[in-house]
């Protein structure tokens, strides 16, 4: 082969090493394609529109292509080296290889630092793209239901990764890899459906990482007043109102906050189910005080298995996504007027209509705006004339409250999820305080209806308390009928 002289090789343009070998060649190409398709794309992305919104755009930008991008680029150098070791075999003077080498490790050189300066950008762009909320939930279908609540949350503009990943490489390697597990089961169709909660799986990053990032720990937050408005079955969705006034606090200041996490308090227990709903065995330490009390449930089997130290998502489970149950979706439509007040039992019929099963979303959308449709039509003809177009909308709304809640192709039911922070969901806050779980001299965790909350009005139609704060005209004026 005459291409193997020393002088040819010498008169060789550098671009010839790049086309003298498949892998090279191959390389040149996908780095070059990758770069074309990424520029393009990014001017897309950036331009924000429907196009910017789809996560599989991004996907292809920020993962597909610089994957090609790198392969192309490890290619390169592979396919040179090749073609070298084929025309380098002693043919041609010392000399003359020499200063051809030369000159390649000069363009190698500069090429790399170029590469490397788009490689780097595309790594950093990658790793905030995969920290964003979209590719969390959207990418990734079988997150589609927590992307949806934490779209109604307070937290829509917390990142998923906020709440999910420890900060800094280790916990960003683990919820790749969480998430690369993840992938595999959406491939082979395997994930399990429900998604189970992350409490449940030992998933859940420590507070100290995530929440406390933002939310201090000892702040003492004093009371806070909750005010709920609800409705009853009757044909006048008669409003009701339950007030409470709830003694958060917090520090040194005691109350909810300070009595679990206060300055060296430190609660632990164990569960005899992974769902972590029995309780049986409870340690309160506080280490200003020095006191450490044991409580137990008599007779209860003694749990084994790990010991967990309660922290915020022991109680504010649902923090960054919560679901409702259909009396709450319903009366959250009531009273934001989706539903007007004035349809004779809406409460009580819409309420029932989303507790039927639905096969699908496409089902349900189907079927619950004629459903809600048909008992006016039925019952109470001439408002189902006069009130159409109400009555039209309300069906679409309590279908929208189907679709945020229910997921039945996810295996995402009414109360797959509930709430711990509270009691009538879930036993919650009762799983420990329920005069059960007692210590040898047969203290109990309290169940005192005062220590937690004043409960001022409960299912109340015209409570005085809302009277005294000016509320009750205010509220009453905000139902639609
Ligand atoms: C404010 C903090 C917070 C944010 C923000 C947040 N999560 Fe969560 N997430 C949690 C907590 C706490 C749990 C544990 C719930 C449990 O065990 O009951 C959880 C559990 C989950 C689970 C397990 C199933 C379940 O619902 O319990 C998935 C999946 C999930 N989150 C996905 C997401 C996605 C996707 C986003 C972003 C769209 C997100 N999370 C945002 C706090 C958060
Ligand atoms: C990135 C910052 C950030 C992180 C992380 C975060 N939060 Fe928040 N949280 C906020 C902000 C901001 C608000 C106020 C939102 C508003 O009022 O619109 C808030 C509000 C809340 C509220 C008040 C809800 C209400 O109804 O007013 C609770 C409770 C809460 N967070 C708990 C948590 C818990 C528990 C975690 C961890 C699982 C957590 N947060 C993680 C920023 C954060
Ligand atoms: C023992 C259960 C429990 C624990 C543990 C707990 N909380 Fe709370 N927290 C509550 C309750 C109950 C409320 C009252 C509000 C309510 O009922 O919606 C509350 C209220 C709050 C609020 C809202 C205050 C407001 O302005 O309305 C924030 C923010 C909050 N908690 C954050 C946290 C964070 C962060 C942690 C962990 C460091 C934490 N909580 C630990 C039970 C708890
Ligand atoms: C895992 C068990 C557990 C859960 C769940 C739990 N607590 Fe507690 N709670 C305790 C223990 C233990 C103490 C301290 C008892 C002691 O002082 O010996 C305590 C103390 C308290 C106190 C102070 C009581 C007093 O006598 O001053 C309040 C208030 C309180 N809890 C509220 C709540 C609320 C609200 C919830 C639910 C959102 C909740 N707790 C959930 C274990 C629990
Ligand atoms: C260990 C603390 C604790 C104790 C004890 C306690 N509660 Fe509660 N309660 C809560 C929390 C937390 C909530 C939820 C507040 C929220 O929804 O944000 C709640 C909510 C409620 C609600 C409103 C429920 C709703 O429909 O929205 C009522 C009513 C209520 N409690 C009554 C009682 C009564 C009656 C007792 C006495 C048997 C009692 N509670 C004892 C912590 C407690």
């Amino acid at each position: 082969m005459d291409d193997s002289s020393g002088e040819v090789i010498e008169k060789r343009p550098v671009l010839w090493f790049l086309t003298a070998h498949w892998a090279s060649v191959l390389g040149s190409a996908l780095v070059t394609i990758a770069g074309c398709s990424w520029l393009f794309l990014i001017v897309l992305h950036a331009g924000g529109g429907r196009a910017a919104s789809n996560p599989y755009l991004g996907i292809l930008i920020f993962l597909v292509i610089p994957a090609v991008f790198f392969a192309g680029l490890i290619l390169i150098p592979i396919g040179v080296w090749l073609s070298r070791r084929r025309i380098g075999l002693g043919l041609g003077t010392a000399h003359n290889r020499r200063a051809t080498f030369q000159r390649l490790a000069w363009f190698f050189g500069i090429m790399t630092v170029v590469n490397l300066a788009i490689a780097s950008q595309l790594t950093y762009r990658g790793v905030t793209y995969m920290e964003n909320t979209q590719f969390c939930g959207q990418s990734c279908h079988i997150m589609k239901p927590q992307f949806i609540a934490n779209h109604a949350s307070v937290h829509r503009s917390v990142a998923c990764v906020d709440c999910h990943v420890v900060p800094g490489a280790g916990g960003f390697i683990r919820a790749k890899m969480n998430g690369t597990r993840q992938l595999v089961e959406v491939a082979l169709n395997s994930y399990p459906r429900p998604v189970p909660p992350a409490l449940q799986s030992n998933e859940l990053a420590p507070s100290g990482e995530t929440c406390e990032q933002c939310h201090a720990r000892g702040l003492d937050i004093g009371s806070r007043l909750i005010v709920r408005s609800k409705f009853k079955d009757d044909e006048m969705n008669t409003p009701t109102w339950t007030v409470l006034m709830m003694n958060v606090g917090g520090g040194n200041a005691g109350g909810i906050h300070g009595a679990h996490m206060g300055p060296g308090v430190e609660i632990r227990y164990r569960a005899t189910d992974r769902t972590r709903q029995t309780i049986p065995w409870v340690e309160y330490r506080n280490t200003g005080t020095g006191a450490t009390r044991t409580y137990a449930v008599p007779g209860a089997k003694p749990a084994t298995g790990p010991e967990f130290v309660m922290e915020c998502a022991d109680c504010h489970n649902r923090a960054g996504h919560d679901f409702e149950q259909p009396d709450q979706a319903v009366e959250g439509a009531l009273a934001a007027g989706r539903i007007p007040i004035g349809l004779p039992f809406a409460h009580k019929v819409a309420i029932e209509i989303l507790s039927a099963d639905y096969l699908s979303d496409e089902d349900a959308i189907r079927k619950i705006p004629t459903a809600f449709a048909a008992f006016y039509a039925q019952k109470y003809p001439d408002i189902a004339a006069k009130r159409h177009a109400d009555i039209e909308s309300a069906g679409e709304t309590i279908a929208s409250l189907y679709t945020n809640n229910v997921f039945p192709d996810l295996g995402v039911k009414w109360g797959t999820y509930k709430t711990n922070l509270g009691h009538t969901d879930n036993a919650g806050c009762f799983r420990c305080h329920d005069e059960a779980h007692a210590t040898p001299e047969k203290k109990t965790i309290t169940q005192d209806c005062s220590t937690c909350h004043n409960p001022i009005a409960v299912d109340e139609t015209s409570p005085a308390v809302l009277k005294a704060l000016g509320l009750d005209q205010t509220l009453s004026k905000r139902l639609k009928q």
